[in-house]
């Protein structure tokens, strides 16, 4: 798949950049684009699928990474000359499950959920790390800095450190991060800075300083982080032999995603890949729901929220990539849905009935699919798959809170004191962990108890 150029454009005004400066806005202050003009004339798209699947079979690391596999897509790099510089563990390859209780509960008769959580560190941010860290080292940098309320640091500082780069994370203070992902950031080696403020607050103080101070900028808003997450799509159909779904379902929080999601369409489409476009539908959480918002108002101004939701990951109010997002949902005619926490924890429980389970975020695809059903939006015999973001073992106090019917709808720390306000009765779904003298008969009595229950 050979390209005659590749270019930064923005979003906005369409002004052009070479990829190789560093910068992640435009003059104008608008995001930007990885522009490829590929060659069409040489694109056979039935080849390249032969060749993405053979690559499978090899054990070749980057052939072995479900990134650099497709590659082709991902052309900032010369991917004859500068295999080399490829930062990967590798990543990618995420399963692609069937999910029948989480599908009934949603109303639906079979449902998929492709588990980013499957990933090296833990969610899908792994996808895009290994393209921006790969960027980082071709451009010479040693020190790389990212804004994050968990997945993103710990799969920055992992990447980072491989690459021998110094990883500077900013966090939100007052333990507003799930300690899985603390404990990542700290074992990888990461600078890391509690900021006293919330991640729209970090958000703006990690892009100041990196500008400031020459470190390279590995959130969202670097272009070459949503390029990797292309992967996640392209992968997906090849996973699905090439069968395009009617819908495809993701959280929004900083709305990047998202994006890629939709330039990897549009990529796929446009190169004749596939010849019709799954719907991309956004799922927000009711307390952090800008996006959702402003479709709802008709979009006529995009208004920042100050956000809450326990689902810490998507507890975003000022989404850096909302245009590229509301060009996703306009390019794919897709849809943006909002879900209550009492939604989010119950999809959640049920996600792990299927023997899969996820952090709170990714539990957003099921509770908004359940709701976009409900609606009568979504046919009860579409074919729908679910993009689970993160890994379960994130956040194992709201699991556990839940599964022992302790389960707040706000938790939040003020001055090292835990808040604790809307209870909700998690009881019809807790699975509680029982107490048991140490003798036989006992065991075997609530064995045989919960057995009856559980065959039901
Ligand atoms: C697990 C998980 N789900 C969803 C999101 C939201 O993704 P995006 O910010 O690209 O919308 C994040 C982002 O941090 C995340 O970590
Ligand atoms: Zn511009």
């Amino acid at each position: 798949m050979k390209i005659n150029r590749v270019y930064f454009k923005c979003i906005s005004c369409g002004k052009e950049y070479d990829i190789n400066e560093v910068r992640y806005r435009c003059d104008c202050g608008d995001l930007l684009d990885v522009v490829y003009e590929f060659d069409t004339s040489s694109i056979d798209p039935e080849y390249w699928k032969k060749v993405f699947r053979e690559r499978r079979l090899t054990n070749n690391k980057y052939d072995l990474s479900g990134v650099w596999r497709y590659r082709e897509f991902l052309q900032f790099i010369d991917i004859e000359k500068d295999l080399d510089k490829i930062v990967t563990m590798p990543e990618g390859n995420t399963n692609v499950f069937d999910a029948p209780k989480s599908a009934k509960y949603a109303g639906l008769n079979r449902l998929f959920l492709k588990h980013q959580g499957l990933n090296p560190t833990g969610s899908f941010k792994d996808n895009g790390m290994t393209t921006g860290t790969t960027m980082a080292k071709k451009l010479g940098f040693n020190r790389v800095a990212c804004a994050s309320t968990g997945n993103t640091s710990a799969s920055m500082s992992a990447y980072a450190s491989r690459a021998g780069m110094l990883p500077i994370v900013f966090i939100p203070g007052g333990k507003q991060i799930a300690y899985g992902k603390l404990s990542q950031a700290l074992d990888y080696g990461a600078l890391t800075l509690r900021i006293n403020g919330d991640f729209d607050d970090a958000m703006k103080l990690v892009e100041r300083v990196s500008v400031e101070l020459g470190i390279y900028l590995l959130n969202s808003i670097n272009p070459f982080r949503l390029e990797g997450q292309k992967t996640i799509i392209i992968e997906l159909l090849d996973q699905l032999d090439w069968n395009v779904p009617d819908y495809i379902v993701v959280p929004g929080g900083n709305l990047g995603n998202n994006s890629s999601f939709g330039k990897a369409l549009q990529e796929l489409y446009n190169l004749g890949f596939i010849d019709k476009l799954p719907k991309v539908v956004v799922v927000q959480a009711e307390g952090a729901n800008p996006l959702y918002r402003y479709f709802q108002e008709g979009k006529k101004e995009f208004k920042p929220v100050k956000a809450y939701t326990r689902a810490t990951a998507i507890k975003i109010g000022n989404p850096v990539s909302w245009k590229k997002s509301v060009r996703t949902i306009e390019f794919t005619n897709g849809i943006v849905e909002q879900v209550t926490e009492e939604e989010i924890a119950f999809a959640k429980a049920i996600i792990g009935r299927d023997g899969i389970g996820c952090e709170p975020a990714s539990a957003t695809t099921v509770a908004g699919i359940k709701k976009l059903v409900e609606k009568g939006i979504i046919d009860k015999d579409a074919f729908v798959v679910g993009i689970l973001t993160g890994n379960l073992l994130k956040d194992p106090d709201y699991t556990v809170e839940f599964h022992t019917n302790n389960f707040y709808i706000h938790s939040y720390y003020e001055k090292n004191y835990v808040i604790r306000e809307g209870k909700i009765d998690t009881s019809k779904m807790a699975n509680q962990p029982v107490d048991v003298e140490a003798n036989i008969e006992s065991i075997k009595k609530v064995i045989y108890e919960y057995e009856k229950k559980f065959l039901g």
